[in-house]
C-alpha cells in the first residue's frame, strides 16, 4: 500500500516536513493539500494519509480548512495531522481533528514540529543561532514521526496548545477576517523585475499580472511566500516589510515551492 502526505506552504517548513517524511516512509507521495479542493476522494491505494500545515494565529490557513472539509475517506485508512508552527499551535490540532471527524474519520496520530516564525508582517527573521536549534531539532522530530507512522504507534493526541485560550477566539477571529483586505493591500516597489516567481508561487493562485503589473485578488490566506521569496524584496504591506530580513527554510527551493 502507499502513503500519502498532503501540505500547505508559505515558506517551505511544512514542504520540508512532507519531504523529510518521504525521505524515511517508502511509497509516500506529497501533494499540495490544495488538489483537495477538487479531488474529494482519497484513493483507496493510501493506506495512511496525513496533513502538515502551519498554524496562523492559533488556527489552521482557511484554505485548508475548506480543502479537508467533506473529504472521502476508505475505513482501512488511518490519518495523521502535523503543525509545522512557530511554537504556539494554538487550536490548529483541534482544527483538523473536527474536521476529520466531520468527514466520519479519527485523526490517529497528531505531532508538532517547532521551525522558525515567518510572519514578517509581524516580527523579523528569527536570529540565525535559533533558526539553527530548531532546524536541527525539526529533523529528528520528523525521523522520530516516520520511525512512529512505519510502526504504527499510537501517538497520544495532542493536548491544549500552549497559551491558547477561548477567551482569545474573538481577537484571533477578527485577525483572521482581514487576510482577504491586507493581501489586497499589498504593494509592489519599482524594484520588482516582473519575474512572475510571485504568480507562480502563491499556493491559492491569488496574484496574477495584468497589463504589466502584479495585481493581488481576495483570496490571501497571509502565508508571506510572496513576500518572503521575492528576489528583489519588492513585495510590503504599508512599509513593514522594507528593511525586515526574508527567511524561507533553507533545504527548500522556489521549485520545490512550483512544484
Ligand atoms: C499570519 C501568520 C500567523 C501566524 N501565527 C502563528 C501562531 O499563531 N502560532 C505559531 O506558532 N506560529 C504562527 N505563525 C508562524 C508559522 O506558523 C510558522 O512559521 C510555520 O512554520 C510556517 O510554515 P511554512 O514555512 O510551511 O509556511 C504565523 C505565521 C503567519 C504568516
Ligand atoms: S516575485 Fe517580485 S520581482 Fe518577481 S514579479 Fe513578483 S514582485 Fe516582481
Ligand atoms: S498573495 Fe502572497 S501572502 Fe497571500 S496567499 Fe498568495 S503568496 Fe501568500
Amino acid at each position: 500500500m502507499s502513503k500519502v502526505i498532503y501540505y500547505f506552504s508559505g515558506t517551505g517548513n511544512n514542504i520540508a516536513v512532507a519531504k523529510g517524511l518521504c525521505e524515511n516512509i517508502p511509497d509516500m507521495e506529497m501533494y499540495p493539500i490544495t488538489d483537495l479542493l477538487e479531488n474529494k476522494v482519497i484513493n483507496e491505494k493510501y493506506d495512511l494519509v496525513g496533513f502538515t500545515v502551519p498554524s496562523y494565529y492559533s488556527h489552521i490557513p482557511p484554505i485548508v480548512a475548506e480543502c479537508i472539509k467533506n473529504l472521502h475517506f476508505s475505513n482501512n485508512q488511518k490519518v495523521f495531522s502535523i503543525i509545522g508552527c512557530a511554537g504556539n499551535r494554538g487550536h490548529a490540532t483541534e482544527d483538523i481533528r473536527h474536521l476529520v471527524k466531520a468527514c466520519g474519520k479519527e485523526v490517529d496520530y497528531e505531532y508538532m514540529i517547532f521551525f522558525a516564525g515567518n510572519y514578517i508582517l509581524s516580527y523579523n527573521a528569527f536570529p540565525k543561532w535559533y533558526q539553527n536549534l530548531v532546524l536541527k531539532l525539526s529533523k529528528k522530530k520528523i525521523t522520530k514521526i516516520a520511525k512512529q507512522l512505519l510502526e504504527a504507534k499510537r501517538a497520544k493526541p495532542l493536548g491544549k496548545g500552549l497559551f491558547y485560550s477561548a477567551k482569545y477566539e474573538e481577537a484571533l477571529q477578527k485577525s483572521i477576517r482581514k487576510y482577504s483586505q491586507t493581501g489586497l493591500e499589498y504593494t509592489v516597489s519599482n524594484e520588482c523585475s516582473k519575474c512572475s516567481q510571485c504568480i507562480q508561487i502563491c499556493p491559492v493562485n491569488n496574484i496574477t499580472m495584468e497589463s504589466g503589473l502584479i495585481k493581488f485578488g481576495s483570496n490571501c490566506q497571509q502565508c508571506m511566500a510572496c513576500i518572503q521569496w521575492c528576489p528583489n524584496k519588492a513585495i510590503d504591506y504599508k512599509g513593514i516589510a522594507k528593511d525586515r530580513i526574508r527567511y524561507h527554510h533553507p533545504d527548500i527551493l522556489v521549485k520545490d515551492m512550483i512544484d
